[in-house]
């Protein structure tokens, strides 16, 4: 069964400046609903270098109410946070560095320690600031790798297991192998979940996402990303959704 209407939300925009408008306000949106805890986990990866730029710059940066924000992070790399494969210095370069949140409010994944200790150290971080079971982000902004990963959950790996844990360490198929990440079920329990796809090479895994059948175990992680405040949303540029006209899943 492929997954129903009211599980995943498609938006195809022409390019990656759209998909970045789109979801700039988006965050803008969700931000402002917001009382005085706007908890937002950014995504990795290059694809929202973009989005970020375009929230630290007008009208964004002096229309959002900051004060009231709270960053976090998705996943990271097990680098320090100057490594240029550091999931934090690409947003703190392209946003971080640019917007006036407070910085008791900027909550990095402390790669530099390893991932099993900064895994315990951010479910600590951020069992202390939810309280409660498991977190809920106010919005989780992810990518989607060209295998279906998303956040540092990869195809196979002991990430994606069953775990009362809101973090996990989890191993890249490639370097930085090293990773920490929100575990499925802290992913899950977001209020809501915006997938940021762009360009040809993504194509594939999209289709595999959005076709994904919910009973095979062997479906994409980011098929299992199902948010219980409601329906996944993917923002996608037009060659990321290339095969999404119904063609055959290749
Ligand atoms: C990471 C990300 C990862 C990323 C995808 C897409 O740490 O690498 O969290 O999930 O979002 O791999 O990466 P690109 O945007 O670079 O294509």
């Amino acid at each position: 069964m492929d997954a129903s209407a009211t599980e995943i939300e498609i938006a195809i925009l022409p390019d990656a400046t759209a998909v970045a408008r789109a979801v700039a306000g988006i965050v803008a949106a969700s931000s402002q609903k917001a009382d005085d805890d706007f908890s937002i986990a950014l995504s990795g990866g290059q694809t929202p270098r973009l989005l970020y730029e375009t929230l630290a710059s007008e009208p964004y940066l002096s229309r959002l109410d900051w004060d009231k924000w709270n960053v976090w992070w998705g996943d990271e790399r097990a680098v320090p946070p100057t490594d240029e494969m550091s999931n934090y210095r690409l947003a703190a370069e392209a946003m971080m560095d640019r917007i006036p949140v407070p910085p008791e409010r900027v909550h990095r994944i402390h790669g530099e320690i390893g991932s099993r200790a900064a895994a315990l150290s951010y479910e600590t971080e951020i069992r202390q600031h939810f309280g409660g079971e498991m977190p809920q982000f106010d919005l989780i902004l992810l990518g989607l790798g060209e295998d279906g990963h998303t956040a540092s959950l990869f195809p196979g790996t002991q990430a994606l297991q069953e775990t009362p844990l809101a973090v996990v360490p989890s191993v890249a198929p490639w370097p930085p192998r090293d990773r920490v990440t929100l575990s499925l079920p802290a992913i899950n329990a977001a209020r809501r979940v915006v997938f940021i796809v762009v360009g040809r090479e993504k194509a594939h895994a999209l289709r595999m996402v959005i076709a994904a059948d919910q009973e095979d175990a062997q479906q994409p992680p980011a098929a299992l990303v199902r948010p219980v405040g409601g329906a996944a949303q993917f923002v996608v540029d037009e060659a990321a959704a290339l095969f999404l006209t119904g063609a055959p899943a290749q």
